[in-house]
């Protein structure tokens, strides 16, 4: 994927020296609540920055004016392949939250999927307590298509239990972006 430009933001491929800017929020318990991963530690950091500098499904969100990574978008094929749908995700630093920039650049990254990449349809899940999210999903327009009862966990009680959560569904299909962009 090439770079990716909007009015204040640079979408660009992970770097190992990202590591820093990806510790400032990954190690933060609130960003990571419905993550499918813990709060990362700073050598995790490393070794993450290190790993999605080699995965082109990891974009970097940076401020175009200082360069500062704010953020991170997963846009990738979903299997099988042969179905075209592609998820995107997201994660932000706190310190940048309500300001847009995780809207101006879902839409960028979309946007691109659907026009250069020729994407047939993009999808996106979350839980439905995180409601930052389905607002961010839409703010893109994308369209809630069910709610999942119960269907999968991320994280388990301290006796190892699962704690089983909902939820929702969300897709776009390139026709319909291209009649509302
Ligand atoms: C999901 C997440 C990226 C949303 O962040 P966000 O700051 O709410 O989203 P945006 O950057 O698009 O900002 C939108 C907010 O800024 C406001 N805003 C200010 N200027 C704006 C602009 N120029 N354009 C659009 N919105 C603007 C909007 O009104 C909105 O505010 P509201 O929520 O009070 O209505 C963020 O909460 C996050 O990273 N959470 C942790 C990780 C996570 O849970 N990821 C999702 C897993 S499914």
């Amino acid at each position: 994927m090439v770079n990716i430009e909007t009015d204040r933001l640079i979408i660009r491929r992970f770097s190992c020296n990202d590591w820093m800017d990806l510790y400032e929020y990954l190690s933060q318990e609130q960003v990571v609540k419905y993550e499918p991963y813990d709060a990362f530690t700073d050598i995790e950091c490393k070794r993450e920055a290190a790993l999605r500098s080699r995965n082109e499904s990891f974009l970097a969100v940076c401020l175009k004016y200082n360069n500062k990574l704010i953020g991170n978008i997963y846009f990738a094929q979903q299997e099988p392949k042969e179905f075209d749908n592609w998820e995107i995700g997201y994660v932000f630093n706190p310190k940048y939250y309500g300001k847009g920039y995780a809207t101006e650049s879902c839409r960028a990254v979309i946007d691109y999927g659907f026009k250069s990449l020729k994407v047939r349809r993009v999808v996106a899940m979350c839980n439905p307590d995180n409601v930052s999210s389905w607002k961010l999903l839409e703010r893109l327009k994308m369209r809630r298509e069910g709610c999942l009862r119960k269907n999968i966990y991320f994280k388990t009680t301290e006796k190892g239990d699962p704690i089983w959560t909902d939820t929702y569904e969300y897709a776009v299909l390139n026709e319909e972006w291209e009649e509302m962009n």
